[in-house]
């Protein structure tokens, strides 16, 4: 059976407006959802409006800073005014190229770990704390047929709720696996993986799902820019021979991954870190390396997008 629509819920996107968000906010609404997209990027959120309603979707735009409260209260309220309900979170804001947040904990400061947990996980907390009473209050969508609750396994009483609301944490690899000074952004995409299995668990009677994706690396606008900018073509094969399917990924490989996590077939699916990384994450990682090692002898000028400043890696010895 094909994955059906999400005709008649309403979506929230946080960092939809450009990037894999953008790509999120695009593919709800080509399923059919009502789509607010809220942004600190006042631009980029219009344009990715505009796309939408070009091509026959439904969407507004918003902008603020999620790891604001008001703003995380303000989203959900818009979203409930213009659409009626609440159905989707989809909690995914945060510039992976526009933060420069590395370093060991000596290294980072201490408003940058305050404001950089913020917005990881933070935000996380803050998008639930509103989003799920104002799913509560909407309750499955119109249309909705509840399955029959007919004995089949010794199914009696009153049946558990369906279809109130669906949580998607976008996370990262980098929250299964830690890379070496980067204590920000592992602690708070770890954090998101255990926020998510908490909610779940919390939310679950109430009818609300929460999952949480790992992508590994997406080619996005940002992230492509920086390629063209640092990197070169043997140091971008480096990086797809890393990934067993030998590619890196793209925004609507992690946009499908969402829409299916938000289909009524994904209902049984809750509290898991879903990786999507072309099998990345998987793999014994010094046999990585030594598989390269030819590969990079090979091509001793390859640069990568590390060797920009905002990701300056340290070697190791
Ligand atoms: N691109 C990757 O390779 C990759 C890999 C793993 C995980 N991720 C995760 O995916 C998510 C999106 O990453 P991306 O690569 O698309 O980033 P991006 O920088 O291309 O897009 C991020 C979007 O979020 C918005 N944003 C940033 N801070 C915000 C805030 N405080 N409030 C509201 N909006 C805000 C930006 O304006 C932008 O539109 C992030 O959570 C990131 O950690 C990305």
């Amino acid at each position: 059976m094909a994955i059906e629509k999400l005709t008649g819920r309403a979506a929230i996107v946080t960092g939809g407006g450009a990037g894999i968000g953008g790509e999120i906010a695009r593919t709800l609404a080509a399923d059919e959802a009502q789509v607010l997209i809220i942004d600190i990027d006042e631009s980029t959120a219009a344009a990715n409006v505009e796309r939408i309603r070009t091509a026959g979707g439904q969407a507004v735009a918003m902008v603020g800073d999620v790891a604001q409260e008001e703003v995380a209260k303000g989203m959900v309220e818009r979203a409930v005014a213009e659409f009626g309900r609440l159905d989707i979170l989809v909690q995914n804001a945060f510039g992976v190229v526009t933060s420069s947040i590395g370093g060991s904990a000596v290294e980072v400061g201490i408003d940058s770990w305050r404001r950089g947990l913020d917005l990881l996980v933070g935000a996380h907390f803050l998008g639930a704390k509103y989003a799920v009473p104002a799913m509560e209050a909407s309750g499955p969508p119109a249309g909705f047929e509840p399955e029959p609750w007919d004995g089949r396994g010794l199914r009696r009483g009153t049946p558990p709720l369906r279809e109130v609301g669906r949580i998607v944490n976008i996370s990262s690899v980098h929250g299964l696996l830690q890379a070496a000074g980067s204590a920000i952004y592992e602690t708070g995409k770890a954090a998101v993986n255990g926020l998510t299995r908490q909610m779940a668990i919390d939310f679950g009677p109430l009818g609300i799902t929460v999952n949480a994706i790992a992508p590994g690396h997406m080619v996005t606008d940002n992230l492509e820019k920086l390629w063209a900018d640092v990197g070169n073509e043997a140091g971008f094969h480096l990086h797809e021979l890393q990934y067993p399917v030998r590619r890196t990924g793209e925004s609507a490989d992690i946009a499908h991954a969402v829409s299916f996590l938000c289909s009524p077939q994904a209902s049984f699916i809750t509290g898991v870190i879903l990786p999507v990384d072309g099998g990345h994450s998987i793999q014994l990682q010094e046999n990585i390396i030594l598989e390269l090692k030819d590969y990079i002898q090979r091509n001793p000028d390859l640069k990568t997008f590390f060797d920009s400043p905002g990701f300056a890696q340290k070697g190791r010895e």
